[in-house]
């Protein structure tokens, strides 16, 4: 498995940002659409692309096309707030959903939603979960994908902890990851340290 740590300098100021306690939920809201932005130009920099020629008003230009199909799948409910970031380079892309939830006392990952776009095979998929804690609904996710086709897969999180990195290796090897931060650890309930706290609380304001 390959995991791609986004050093550019902008995604760590962003970062910042939504770590603060004191960023209210429509500023964060904000950040995690740009930062979700600059992980998705990087998680899709070797797309496939096909030579063309376009006319400007001066005359013929050559250039590239993104030529593959491009799926993203967010993960209810945090997820929703990278999707629209995503569709916002890749406006074609087709989007998935999955809904999954993790139970207060035991952060064990149950589904209650599925639903994606057909025929996966040949797609660039773009799983889109912005905590990687203990991996538990990534895995809950890549499974579902590979069981329905998925292939090609890419998990994109604002914040992982080493825990679910490496259960995403040892389950998903070949997923790759695209994440700005390997934190130090979770702590007893479960959430990353220091993290940002509840992603999908503090998006929709439910603390
Ligand atoms: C959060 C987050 C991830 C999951 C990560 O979702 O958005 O999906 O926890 O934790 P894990 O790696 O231990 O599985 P949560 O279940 O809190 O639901 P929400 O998005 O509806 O807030
Ligand atoms: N989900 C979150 O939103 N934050 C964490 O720290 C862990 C899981």
């Amino acid at each position: 498995m390959a995991v791609h740590l986004i050093e550019h300098p902008v995604v760590h100021d962003v970062l910042c940002a939504l770590r603060d306690t004191t960023t209210r939920p429509d500023v964060f809201r904000q950040m995690a659409r740009r930062i979700s932005l600059l992980l998705a130009a990087e998680a899709t920099r070797d797309l496939p692309s096909r030579a063309v020629t376009v006319t400007t008003p001066l005359g013929p230009a050559q250039g590239h096309r993104v030529s593959t199909d491009v799926v993203v799948v967010p993960v209810l409910r945090a997820g929703l707030g990278m999707v629209e970031a995503v569709l916002e380079i890749l406006p074609d892309a087709r989007v998935g959903h999955i809904g999954l939830q993790r139970d207060e006392h035991t952060a064990v990952a149950s589904q209650y939603y599925a639903k994606f776009p057909g025929n996966l095979t040949d797609s660039v998929v773009l799983l889109v979960d912005p905590m990687l804690a203990t991996g538990g609904s990534a895995i809950a996710a890549l499974d579902l994908l590979t069981q329905t086709g998925a292939r090609n897969l890419r998990l994109l999180c604002i914040v992982s902890a080493p825990e679910g990195i490496a259960l995403v290796e040892a389950r998903h090897p070949h997923a790759h990851i695209y994440t700005p931060v390997i934190d130090e650890g979770l702590n007893a309930h479960k959430f990353i340290v220091p993290g940002l706290g509840d992603f999908g609380d503090r998006l929709y304001g439910t603390t």
